[in-house]
């Protein structure tokens, strides 16, 4: 199949918010679907209408180097393939002995610009980091996914950092809203409703009549269901003092396991 970057030529000035990134992703759609035609989902993915998220905020026709943290069986690294055919893409998985291991390698091994690495990306993403890049993370997760965005940042090399799994109930993410401004989140409702038919394919495995993680608590503060797992995107920020953030993250980290450890004794006290 061909595909034509219908949009490699457009050049997107300007701070990205919300409108911004739907806009581009109503263009993108159709490159996008065609792009993604006949590519099963992989258990532990990255949902297609995130890709798409991920695909409109670093914008079309990018060639800069994509990292990517976290790999398991290679679902978002093979969209990720397919949608930044002029990128180098970097993959880092941790455990190399598990069974997603062969299963990612066995998948990804025809395409010829997506590199993949085993190792701990908490090391190697700064060893590799090239000027320009977007950076994916989907592993860590919560506080360390975080710490690691915003240590990138730092760097000023980053153009943006994608983080999976800050649903509404996370602690991480009330600290993104709160202290990290310009985030933007692929659980935004408008962006939700227009491109969660791409997800179809994603919710044959997970068994809908249980509470899904992402519309309960995982921190023992109750916030509203998000959709699904969700992307943070958080640009770079020249004005921005990262050495202060990380230590208000340090600060949020301790304050949420105090409040965990709080509520499951409060929990066991009362019999619950
Ligand atoms: C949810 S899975 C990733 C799924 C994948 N992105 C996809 O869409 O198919 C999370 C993965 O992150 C890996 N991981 C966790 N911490 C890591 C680290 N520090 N460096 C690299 N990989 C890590 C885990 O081993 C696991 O395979």
């Amino acid at each position: 199949m061909t595909h034509t970057d219908s949009h490699a030529n457009t050049t997107y000035s300007g701070p990205l918010n919300d409108q911004a990134v739907l806009e581009r992703a109503q263009g993108l759609l159709d490159d996008f679907m065609s792009r993604i035609q006949g590519v099963p989902y992989e258990d532990k993915g990255v949902f297609f209408s995130e890709m798409l998220f991920v695909l409109a905020a670093v914008g079309p026709g990018f060639d800069g180097q994509v990292l990517e943290s976290g790999r398991a069986r290679g679902q978002s690294t093979f969209v990720l393939g397919r949608i930044f055919p002029k990128s180098k893409i970097i993959s880092v998985e941790f455990d190399r002995d598990s069974p997603d291991a062969p299963i990612a390698e066995a998948r990804l091994k025809d395409l010829d610009h997506v590199e993949l690495l085993y190792g701990d990306s908490r090391r190697l993403l700064f060893e590799q980091l090239q000027p320009g890049a977007a950076v994916i993370i989907d592993g860590p997760k919560g506080f360390r996914a975080v710490r690691l965005a915003l240590q990138l940042l730092r760097t000023g090399k980053v153009r943006k950092v994608f983080i999976h799994d800050t649903y509404k109930s996370m602690a991480t993410r009330r600290f993104l809203e709160n202290h990290v401004p310009g985030t933007l989140f692929s659980d935004h409702e408008q962006f939700v409703q227009q491109f969660k038919h791409l997800d179809d394919p994603c919710w044959a495995g997970f068994d809908t009549s249980q509470p899904l993680e992402w519309h309960s608590s995982s921190s023992g503060v109750q916030g509203n269901p998000s959709y699904g797992p969700t992307f943070a995107c958080i640009p770079h920020d020249p004005a921005c003092a990262y050495g202060p953030l990380l230590w208000r993250l340090h600060l949020a980290n301790v304050m949420a396991r105090a409040g965990k450890s709080m509520g499951k004794k409060l929990a066991r006290r009362s019999g619950v």
